[in-house]
């Protein structure tokens, strides 16, 4: 994890930019970093920088979060995946601190937080929906029907290329995402049912299982450049700025190291940021890219954009739905 100098000098060159909102995630648990609290408090108090979390929610407890995350986050959406204490339990393997009651405590804990503090969070809990889990679907929806959550989160489970070797570059044998006939078949009426249980609590990522399902060839990737990830890069734990949050772990995706350099100077490289893009674009294509990435609806519409730039019908229709979609769309600063 990042040390408690270099984040120190991170966050004190954050709150310079023009950023306009931070994640917090992490191919871990970003919680375990004993100075995210001071962090998140010292980004809140000293720049209009907004920030939301993914998290397990299993060490709100021990670092003492909540009064933090209800007074400084927009959002947060704890990770859960299970219906059953015994299947989260296996399924969420961590450590001993990470057990479903424990889990749950904290989660009715920052609900009181909430209410205590009069906050506008956001809570959410996820279920990212697997082969080993699409059972309990309706058991985790009766459970949050009667906790005051904000919503219930369903996506598909992606397989994540990027965390296996790129020893196979041309073949991709580990590209193969689970086939349509689960969701079409196993899962989406399970969904409906869960949407009958949780009425406007219930949210699902549907576009990721319109390309799953739908477009089994390309998963909806139709677009020719990354340009989502220019939006929205990622500081690795290892304090490496990567191109998206999927290619963590792998240097060659790396525009610099902030135990080296700080964040500013290496995102104003543009010239290694070319480099490694026109790289990714280019000459892989993408064949060492999640489908369904992070970056991936951002891609969609950027690249549509990019597409269309002289086209003013497009545009104009454009400008139109921007309007109407930022009257209604909550947390505009993430997308
Ligand atoms: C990688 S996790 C890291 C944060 C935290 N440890 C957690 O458990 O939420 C960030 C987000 O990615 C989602 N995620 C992880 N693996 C996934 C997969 N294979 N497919 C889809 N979503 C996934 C998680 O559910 C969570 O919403």
């Amino acid at each position: 994890m990042l040390d408690k100098t270099t984040f120190e000098k991170l966050i004190k060159d954050l709150v310079k930019t023009k950023i306009k909102a931070i994640n917090w995630t992490g191919g871990g648990e970003p919680t375990q970093n004993p100075f995210l609290g001071e962090a998140i408090k010292f980004i809140n108090e000293n720049s209009k920088i907004e920030m939301g979390m993914f998290t397990n929610g299993s060490l709100l407890e021990r670092f003492n979060l909540f009064e933090v995350i209800v007074k400084s986050l927009k959002w947060i959406r704890i990770s859960i995946d299970a219906g059953k204490a015994d299947t989260y339990d296996n399924l969420r393997k961590t450590n001993k601190n990470n057990n479903f009651d424990q889990v749950m405590k904290n989660i009715n804990k920052l609900i009181e937080y909430k209410k205590n503090f009069k906050s506008d969070l956001i809570i959410g809990v996820g279920f990212v929906v697997t082969k080993e889990n699409y059972k309990e679907i309706k058991k985790f929806s009766e459970i949050f029907k009667n906790i005051d959550v904000d919503y219930c989160q369903f996506k598909p489970e992606i397989i994540q290329i990027e965390r296996h070797n790129y020893k196979n570059e041309s073949t991709n044998n580990n590209k193969m995402q689970i086939s349509s006939d689960f969701w079409l078949h196993k899962v989406i009426d399970l969904l409906d049912e869960a949407k009958e249980i949780l009425n406007s609590k219930f949210e699902c990522n549907s576009y990721k299982l319109d390309d799953l399902i739908v477009d089994v060839k390309n998963y909806g990737r139709n677009y020719k450049e990354c340009i989502g990830s220019q939006f929205q890069p990622c500081i690795g734990a290892d304090g490496h700025v990567y191109v998206c949050t999927n290619h963590r772990g792998h240097k060659k995706y790396s525009y610099g190291n902030i135990y080296e350099s700080n964040f500013s100077e290496i995102w104003n490289n543009l010239e290694k940021r070319r480099e490694i893009m026109n790289n990714i674009n280019k000459k892989e294509k993408f064949c060492n890219c999640t489908q369904l990435c992070k970056p991936h609806e951002s891609n969609k519409i950027l690249w549509s954009i990019k597409t269309n730039m002289k086209d003013k019908n497009y545009i104009n229709n454009l400008k139109d739905k921007t309007k109407k979609l930022s009257k209604t769309l909550k947390h505009i600063n993430f997308i």
